[in-house]
């Protein structure tokens, strides 16, 4: 068959509904300054759908740092990798800073969150090492092990005792190859908001020997008692051994680092191949990461506030009896039962007569028959913002019980 016919007629699971949902399920477009009042299809609506946890996006620091890196020094600086033309002092500068903040010796950027821990993960590796991880982990996390040529054994999610028994059985395999064993998992899960049980993970060090890799990048700047994230709440910053996170939520730009050992991370800078094969991150980039950075580390105000909004959001919530899972972060997933086109003329009605945005997962996601709304609260959101979609939410519950959403919507589409 031919490759482009085989892709025409099978367009992939979620490709298969674009002709039905794009431009407003999938690929929406929220336009306007980025903040918790987005317009959506020409009308204003509440957001709670973006990672802008500080509401560092359109602070006026920060927009100013953006502009003035890159009236000075373009886009294009640098040209070429880190290792070949493209490194710069602020470069380094912004490597070093991330490490202090980590509490590590060393740090190294990559481009992108996501394409940075996969090949972090395939230069640590070999083939005669054993990843084990969790069940939950991020997609690019998954694509790194994929990358992997060794065994790699998973652990259902959080599951410490399971972790164990997968530690036992890659203890008696690299007894064989020789190898060694990394463990990977997140500092807080992205969709249902709870945390990586680090601290659990760590004592098993004392039984088996691996290393740690922790992607928090939603915990980077909204975790921890200075915002270093999930390894830093739960006191265990020494005994991670790498810690990833990206700049693409709390910092509100793109990139990302990993932090650790001064040797390993120089083993990761001459060896990682997105890093070494790609041309290294702009110079506007890197001036906006730094002031971020700096707002981050200097203004606690921002993750105080966004923390009274979270527990403002997540407090009324379990007040008004919805059902919010385990959520240990700002990550708000509101979950219901209902159908698949229950939950589109859901979405459809939040967005349309309460103008609220949020996002909604479904099956294959999460179970069949439930319907998972995310809220995302923000430093930037209101009480009044909190109270708001408190009251659409409990009215939407009312109308989904009531079989409101069984009946067809209006097309907008
Ligand atoms: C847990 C996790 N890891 C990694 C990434 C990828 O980061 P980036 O957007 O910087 O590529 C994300 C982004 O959604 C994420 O949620």
């Amino acid at each position: 068959m031919d490759l482009f016919e085989k892709l025409k007629s099978n367009r992939g699971p979620l490709g298969s509904y674009a002709k039905e949902v794009h431009g407003y399920f999938t690929f929406p477009k929220l336009e306007g300054e980025i903040g918790p009042r987005m317009i959506f299809r020409g009308k204003e609506r509440l957001n709670w759908s973006l990672n802008n946890y500080l509401g560092l996006a359109n602070h006026p620091e920060v927009r100013k740092a953006d502009a003035e890196g890159a009236a000075r020094y373009g886009a294009a600086m640098p040209m070429g990798a880190r290792m070949m033309s493209g490194n710069t002092d602020l470069h380094e500068q912004l490597e070093r800073e991330l490490a202090d903040f980590e509490k590590k010796e060393d740090a190294i950027l990559v481009n992108y969150g996501y394409q940075g821990i996969m090949s972090a993960i395939d230069a640590l590796v070999d083939r005669h090492d054993v990843i084990v991880y969790d069940s939950e982990s991020h997609a690019c996390i998954i694509d790194g092990v994929r990358l992997h040529m060794g065994k790699r054994y998973v652990f259902p999610h959080n599951d410490i005792k399971n972790l164990e028994i997968q530690l036992e059985r890659a203890t008696k395999l690299i007894a064989d190859t020789n190898g060694s064993i990394l463990v990977i998992t997140e500092g807080v899960f992205g969709m249902s908001g709870d945390q990586g049980r680090l601290k659990d993970i760590v004592e098993l060090k004392k039984k088996f020997q691996f290393r740690l890799l922790v992607d928090d990048a939603h915990g980077f700047g909204t975790m921890g008692k200075t915002g270093a994230g999930v390894s830093e709440e739960q006191g265990c910053m020494d005994e991670v051994d790498l810690y990833f996170g990206t700049f693409a939520k709390s910092m509100a730009l793109i990139g990302g680092f990993i932090a650790g050992d001064a040797q390993v991370v120089e083993y990761l800078r001459y060896n990682m191949r997105s890093q070494i094969f790609a041309k290294a991150l702009p110079m506007p980039l890197v001036v906006g990461a730094l002031k971020r950075l700096e707002l981050l580390r200097t203004q606690p105000e921002l993750k105080d506030n966004l923390w009274k909004i979270t527990h403002a959001l997540q407090g009324k919530l379990r007040e008004e009896g919805f059902e919010i899972g385990k959520t240990q972060s700002p990550v708000t997933p509101v979950f219901l039962n209902g159908s698949i086109p229950e939950a589109a003329n859901l979405i459809f009605d939040l967005r349309e007569n309460y103008n609220i945005f949020c996002s909604m997962v479904v099956y294959p996601v999460v179970p069949k028959g439930v319907i998972m709304l995310r809220l995302i609260p923000t430093a930037i959101h209101s009480l009044e913002d909190v109270d708001y979609t408190i009251k659409a939410f409990s009215s939407i519950k009312d109308k989904l019980k009531a079989g409101h959403y069984e009946r067809a919507m209006e097309k907008v589409m």
